[in-house]
């Protein structure tokens, strides 16, 4: 049994993604979803290992909560301060954060560009966020601009992540979402770290994008076609080869997507980072490469069964 614990969790996509896939390759798996109130988590996590369920991913609000109640956790789930996935080796808990691994997929696979070198302009300061920025630093990004509605948030985020990384960067080496050794030494050190918040004003916003190699939103503004990020943009600041990516995967292709896209720049959606998080996810507990074209199929036909065939539209 593999699971997923949150609260709410009937919204999440998992379960449809993971059960396809297990039944594709015939294991003798089933991915569930348990309704995990914070009161009981501790409780949850006891269940784990009294269960002996092998794995369970972990979403809002339990992603930084759960892991004092884990046996051992990633370095780069300690930089990013949460954990989405937990495997239970032999009734050891073991915990990953696999959402940056998704980003870092996402945008090469769909945007075709490393991280490594790049300038981020990140809109958001929450969970995805967290996530994003913490994989693109260990990626090797130049650098990683923040702004956030609330600046307090921001600066907190910025400030953790440094923390974290000092603590870190000391340390050996960590391992990725799939597992393989991830060497923290491209990360030199605190003074290397180039991370900062910037207002949340589309005039301080200009030269910031200006320079911005990668363009993301982790803000849920877009989410179920609420709230109108592009308006935001100074467009006339973007590079012609800047890339966008939205966090938000319903609607799959969001206005600000389609805005970029309209203005003739590459865009990525979010549903491929739900996709390759669940992907590294898999790989962490079973062992096996999963097949993305199923995953991919199983959420498009969900969402055009909701009304939202995006992804059929653009034949991706
Ligand atoms: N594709 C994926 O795999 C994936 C993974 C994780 C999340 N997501 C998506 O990413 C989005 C954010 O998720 P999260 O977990 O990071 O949420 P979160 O921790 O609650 O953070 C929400 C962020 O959105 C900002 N925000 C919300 N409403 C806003 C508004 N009206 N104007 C400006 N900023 C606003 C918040 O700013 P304040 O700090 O000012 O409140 C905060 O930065 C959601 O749509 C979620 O579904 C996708």
């Amino acid at each position: 049994v593999i699971g997923i614990i949150g609260d709410p969790v009937e919204h999440s996509l998992s379960p449809i993604m993971h059960n396809a896939l297990f039944s594709r390759l015939n294991l003798d798996f089933i991915y569930v979803a348990f309704h995990v109130t914070p009161d009981k988590l501790e409780k949850a996590v006891e269940g784990v290992r009294a269960l002996n369920i092998a794995g369970i991913n972990v979403t809002i609000p339990h992603k930084t909560e759960i892991i004092p109640h884990l046996d051992e956790v990633s370095a780069e789930a300690q930089i990013i301060g949460a954990v989405n996935t937990v495997v239970n080796r032999s009734g050891r808990l073991i915990g990953f954060n696999t959402d940056g691994y998704g980003f870092e997929k996402a945008v090469s696979t769909y945007g075709g560009l490393s991280l490594k070198g790049k300038k981020i302009f990140l809109i958001g300061a929450g969970g995805a966020a967290r996530a994003v920025a913490g994989r693109s630093l260990l990626s090797g990004a130049n650098s990683v601009i923040i702004t956030n509605r609330t600046w307090e948030k921001a600066e907190a985020l910025v400030e953790d992540l440094k923390e974290s990384f000092r603590k870190i960067s000391s340390t050996s080496n960590a391992k990725d979402a799939a597992g393989e050794p991830r060497d923290l030494k491209c990360v030199s050190g605190i003074k290397d770290l180039n991370l900062k918040v910037i207002p949340w004003q589309k005039e301080s916003w200009k030269q910031s994008i200006a320079a911005a190699d990668v363009i993301v939103n982790t803000t849920s503004i877009g989410m179920n076609g609420k709230g109108n990020l592009a308006s935001l943009i100074p467009w006339e600041s973007v590079k012609d080869d800047a890339v966008f990516f939205d966090a938000v995967y319903a609607p799959v292709q969001t206005d600000f997507l389609i805005e970029a896209g309209r203005r003739g720049y590459k865009t990525v959606y979010g549903i491929y980072m739900l996709i390759y998080q669940g992907a590294g996810a898999f790989k962490i507990w079973t062992g096996r490469q999963p097949d993305i074209k199923v995953m991919k199929q199983v959420l498009e036909s969900y969402l055009a069964g909701k009304g939202d065939s995006d992804v059929k539209r653009t034949g991706e």
